[in-house]
């Protein structure tokens, strides 16, 4: 028998003045985009922004729908609306956060396995590594360099 082990790197930073100010603005702009969540059923509204490589920001948030399995992620809505409109930029960064209005969020919050999946789809297509920062509504902020450190083992479309 083998053992295949994996090791999991995640930066921890106590509050935003550990960033450096494009990463701050690209998490000030993850929480802009939570007032736009459309969250009538969860009350969960979340934010999402892309840091491109032109330094354009563009953002998402999760639209819900009284047909539950319907609902968008925040992470999902930003990244079809960037391969929809800038399919010839890279991403570099993502920043993820959240507000509730059931707890306080005081720690971060991250990506869903569906978004996970979605995220090394876009990574992959652009052979360069998403960093991925999250927080919640105030609390530490995780740094993770890529999104395939989130998801070992993934499926990609190599093998079809
Ligand atoms: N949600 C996201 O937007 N991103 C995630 O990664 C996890 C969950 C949304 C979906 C739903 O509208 C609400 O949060 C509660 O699950």
């Amino acid at each position: 028998m083998k053992v295949l082990q994996n090791q999991f790197t995640a930066y921890v930073f106590d509050n935003q003045s550990e960033l450096t100010p494009e990463e701050q603005e690209l998490l000030q702009t993850a929480a802009t985009f939570t007032k736009n969540a459309y969250a009538p059923y969860s009350q969960f509204m979340v934010g999402a922004a892309l840091r491109l490589d032109n330094g354009q920001i563009i953002g998402g948030a999760n639209q819900e729908n009284a047909s539950f399995p319907l609902c968008i992620c925040a992470e999902q809505a930003a990244l079809s609306h960037f391969g929809s409109n800038y399919p010839d930029q890279k991403i570099t960064q993502i920043a993820i956060t959240a507000t509730s209005k059931k707890s306080a969020l005081d720690h971060p919050v991250s990506p869903c396995g569906s978004c996970r999946q979605v995220l090394c789809e876009y990574e992959s297509r652009q052979n360069q590594a998403i960093e991925i920062i999250l927080q919640g509504n105030g609390g530490p902020i995780f740094k993770i360099n890529s999104a395939h450190d989130l998801l070992p083992l993934s499926f990609d479309g190599s093998i079809l």
